[in-house]
């Protein structure tokens, strides 16, 4: 049967492209605001990917005579029992959702059918406890977060629909994958059937299903979301209480690692405190333990935060249940009352990435708020962050005085200007990235002076001494003071090696 719907869907040009074609940017967009009414009529008298649309982007009853068409060689009666689809008075609809996906970063890649859930909402009523997510706008963050070096074997923890496999078919050679739930795990099988992948799929909980295994690279969007020790949804919650989801994978994953091995996990920490780094720092130390004998270089960056009320509302909403109704209410008391009694005055939400190092590099942790609205997908930028972090560790100390650095050209400085009776005055000083993270970092003058001189020419020692004789200060001090800046920028992408 899945074998067949493979041929149709092929066959009726269910692609990604040919959707967007057919649809066009106006239904697109209203389609993506649940106007449905606009792709309707651009799939009117569109054949049979125009059918398929209805079918299953659209959740329309389809008379059976047309979808029978639009799905052969597959038997229509045999998907009918297979669940994909309910019949009735001469119709069929979808009972599962089945759409194209693709990755534009892996340009001849054969076309992906993703199955999963139907989606939620107010249309079509809230999750239940099995509910097996689709391709939502978090399992794309981490989609547009992975490192895409390529690897040989890569593991994705909760695969859920599969997605995250999907986008590691383009750089990984082997791909195993994992989940708790035995309805995720029947969906994911057919996904990769579909898309003609050879994963290996094995069920379990965390860690457990590859137990003294190690892998080059590791994915998970887990079921991060911070609340009572219990599951009413497996996809969200994880049944550990507050973050201990996101605690358990930190802890646990650097032993799963091969040397330079790479985890990258979607977490949610609880903040307690005036420092929301508290938590992460205390698991990223259990995790150090985990890595040894190499070290951990880790890279938390914090994307949202959320008070608890908006925590609880959005989460509820994201299962299909509305706050303000009479089981939303209740839900929310519970809820509210576990994160009250843990103290907890916001939640946050990002992204987490581990490497494990070589046993002789000791690793370095940082994590730091990345809240600013930007485009470029994240992956890149932590591909960069990690070559940075590596060449930062062969510059320990005063070795980095040694080094030629010079400001990308993507790089730029921003002054802001107050008007006195001389006219206008500098008053401060930005140094911006373009690109990326859009990064911001205030320098003053001497900083600014420093960075006028990073042109790839002299070694930075060099740089902070003629600094010193123009501005009367000690070498050394100068050099103290700068070396924390320098790496940040460093780490940053904003001062690069020449
Ligand atoms: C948020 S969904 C993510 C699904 C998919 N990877 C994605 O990116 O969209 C979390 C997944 O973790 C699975 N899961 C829940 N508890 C788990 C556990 N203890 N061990 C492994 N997987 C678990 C759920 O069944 C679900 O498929």
């Amino acid at each position: 049967m899945w074998r067949g719907l493979r041929t149709a869907l092929a066959d009726g040009d269910f692609t990604v492209d040919r959707v967007a074609g057919l649809l066009g940017p106006t239904a697109r967009a209203a389609l993506d605001r649940g106007e449905t009414t606009p792709a309707r009529r651009a799939a009117r008298d569109a054949g049979t990917a125009g059918t398929l649309v209805r079918l299953f982007l659209l959740g329309d009853a389809v008379p059976r005579a047309e979808a029978a068409a639009a799905l052969d060689p597959a038997d229509l009666d045999e998907a009918v029992v297979a669940g994909l689809l309910t019949a009735r008075d001469g119709q069929v609809a979808a009972a599962l959702d089945l759409r194209p996906h693709g990755d534009a970063a892996i340009p001849d890649a054969a076309p992906w059918w993703v199955l999963s859930d139907l989606e939620v909402g107010p249309a079509t009523g809230t999750a239940g406890r099995e509910h097996v997510l689709g391709t939502g706008a978090a399992s794309l963050s981490l989609a547009r977060a992975t490192v895409r070096r390529p690897v040989g074997t890569l593991l994705d923890v909760g695969t859920g629909c599969g997605v995250q496999a999907l986008h590691a078919s383009g750089h990984a050679e082997q791909i195993t994958a994992t989940d708790v739930s035995e309805r995720a795990l029947d969906m994911a099988r057919v996904t990769f059937a579909l898309c003609g992948l050879d994963v290996e799929v094995l069920p379990g909980p965390w860690l457990e299903p590859v137990a003294g295994r190690r892998f080059d690279q590791i994915v998970s969007n887990p079921p991060f979301v911070p609340g009572p020790p219990q599951v009413d949804h497996v996809y969200r919650d994880s049944g550990l209480g507050g973050d201990g989801a996101s605690a358990l994978l930190v802890g646990a994953l650097p032993a799963h690692l091969t040397e330079g091995g790479v985890a990258q996990l979607l977490a949610s920490w609880l903040i307690t405190s005036e420092d929301w780094t508290e938590r992460p720092r205390t698991w990223l130390a259990e995790a150090g333990h985990a890595a040894a004998p190499g070290g951990l270089d880790a890279w938390v960056v914090q994307r949202d935060v959320a008070d608890p009320a908006l925590h609880v509302g959005t989460w509820l909403r994201d299962a299909g249940v509305d706050p303000a109704s009479p089981e939303g209410a209740a839900l929310s008391e519970r809820w509210l009352d576990f994160l009250a009694a843990q103290g907890v005055h916001a939640i946050g939400f990002g992204f987490v990435t581990l490497r494990r190092t070589a046993p002789d590099v000791a690793g370095t942790v940082v994590c730091e708020d990345l809240r600013q609205s930007h485009d470029d997908p994240l992956g890149p930028e932590i591909e960069a962050w990690l070559d940075r972090t590596a060449w930062l560790a062969q510059h320990p100390g005063d070795a980095l005085l040694d080094a030629r650095l010079r400001v990308p050209d993507t790089v730029a400085l921003e002054r802001g200007l107050v008007g006195t009776d001389e006219g206008w005055e500098p008053v401060a000083a930005t140094l911006v990235r373009l690109d990326g993270p859009q990064w911001r970092h205030d320098v003053d003058e001497l900083g600014v002076a420093l960075l006028a001189g990073c042109r790839g020419h002299l070694p930075l020692r060099d740089l902070v001494e003629l600094l010193a004789v123009a501005h009367g200060r000690d070498p050394d001090e100068l050099a103290a003071a700068a070396l924390p800046v320098v790496r940040d920028l460093v780490h940053h992408g904003m001062l690069v090696p020449a």
